[in-house]
């Protein structure tokens, strides 16, 4: 079965064409990070009217690029939730369109749901049960994949996301947006142990997590170090932070992993390309005889082929959307889908 998938939640514009929720046969994408960069971060209203501008080209890309027919795909599969609504609302207005015209089913998909499948896609051997963690742009959470759509989320950010955290940290240290990548590179040759930051505890959650804190502490000393006139290591500091973020992530997971059961961790979204976590997930898994899966940088980050890998278990699962289907700035990974019956 051929599912052309859709992503618009944020900045980048996705389609592709997966096969049986396992295989990418197309994955084309337009980042749109360059036009919001000179803005130090998203702006809704231009990410919407990019989408828009973008979505028919990249769709006609998809098709040919995967070697079929438009007569060929068999379901539309989109994003309609959590993310900028302007932005969501593009793709799921387009992926309606698509739907009616080739006379195929529409299925939702929430994006998190998304980011845990691109596992399937990287990694063909892996079937739930697992423990996963999400750390992007938007979201932050640890979830007991139970199976394909169904997912219990054990914690989440009380604030910002990883990700976000990594873009404020590094903005202030005049990295440009998005910031992750830069910060990453930069903290390569820093000091780790330079700086101590703080990594807050929820009392009576333990699977719970903030980061805000953490993205005050190096506000504070950048600025510090600015009125004071000092020069300040940036390396050590960048090194520290990554340090900071991982040591608030990988004993959590491997705390939910034990005590759900689990013996296999899957790790998600865009901060998962960051060096400093994934060697920290890839020594604690070892230590514990864990398995651990940790996508592609390409399919790290926000894009359609995972948005079509689990569309494929939706449908499987019998999620089907009419013409009335809305999007969501906010919605529960874990949530039943927002859908009226057909
Ligand atoms: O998953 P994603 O593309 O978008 C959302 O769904 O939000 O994640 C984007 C986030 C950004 O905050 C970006 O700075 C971060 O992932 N990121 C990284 C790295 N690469 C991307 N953070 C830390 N280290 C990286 N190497």
């Amino acid at each position: 079965m051929l599912i052309l998938a859709i992503e618009t939640s944020c900045d980048e514009t996705a389609v592709a064409v997966v096969k049986d929720g396992r295989e990418a046969l197309s994955g084309e994408l337009l980042s749109q990070a360059d036009m919001h960069s000179v803005y130090g971060g998203v702006v809704p209203e231009i990410a919407s009217r990019n989408h828009a501008a973008a979505i028919g080209q990249l769709a006609q890309l998809a098709v040919k690029n995967a070697g079929v027919a438009k007569e060929d795909i068999g379901a539309i599969a989109v994003t309609y939730a959590p993310g900028l609504i302007g932005a969501l609302l593009v793709g799921v207005s387009f992926a309606k369109g698509l739907a009616m015209a080739l006379g195929v089913p529409l299925i939702p998909v929430h994006h998190i749901r998304g980011h845990i499948a691109a596992n399937y896609v990287a990694y063909p051997e892996l079937e739930p049960p697992f423990l996963s963690v999400v750390v992007s742009g938007g979201n932050s959470l640890i979830a007991d994949v139970r199976g394909y759509t169904d997912i219990r989320i054990l914690g989440r950010s009380r604030d910002d996301a990883a990700g976000e955290c990594f873009d404020k940290a590094a903005r202030v240290l005049g990295l440009g947006y998005p910031g992750g990548p830069a910060l990453d590179k930069l903290a390569q040759g820093g000091d780790d142990k330079a700086f101590a930051l703080p990594r807050p505890v929820i009392a009576g959650h333990p699977y719970d997590m903030s980061f805000s804190g953490l993205k005050t502490a190096v506000v504070n000393i950048v600025h510090g170090a600015q009125q004071r006139g000092e020069q300040l290591d940036k390396a050590s500091l960048a090194a520290s932070f990554a340090v900071a973020v991982s040591d608030i992530l990988v004993p959590r997971v491997m705390a939910a992993a034990h005590e759900c059961g689990r013996d296999k961790i899957a790790i998600a979204g865009g901060v998962a390309a960051n060096s400093r976590i994934r060697v920290d997930f890839l020594r604690a898994a070892e230590q514990r005889g864990l398995s651990l899966f940790i996508p592609p940088l390409d399919l790290c980050g926000d894009n359609a082929v995972m948005i079509g890998c689990q569309g494929y278990y939706e449908y499987l699962a019998g999620v089907r959307a009419g013409p009335d289907l809305n999007a969501y700035a906010t919605m529960d990974a874990d949530a039943p889908a927002r859908i009226r019956p057909l």
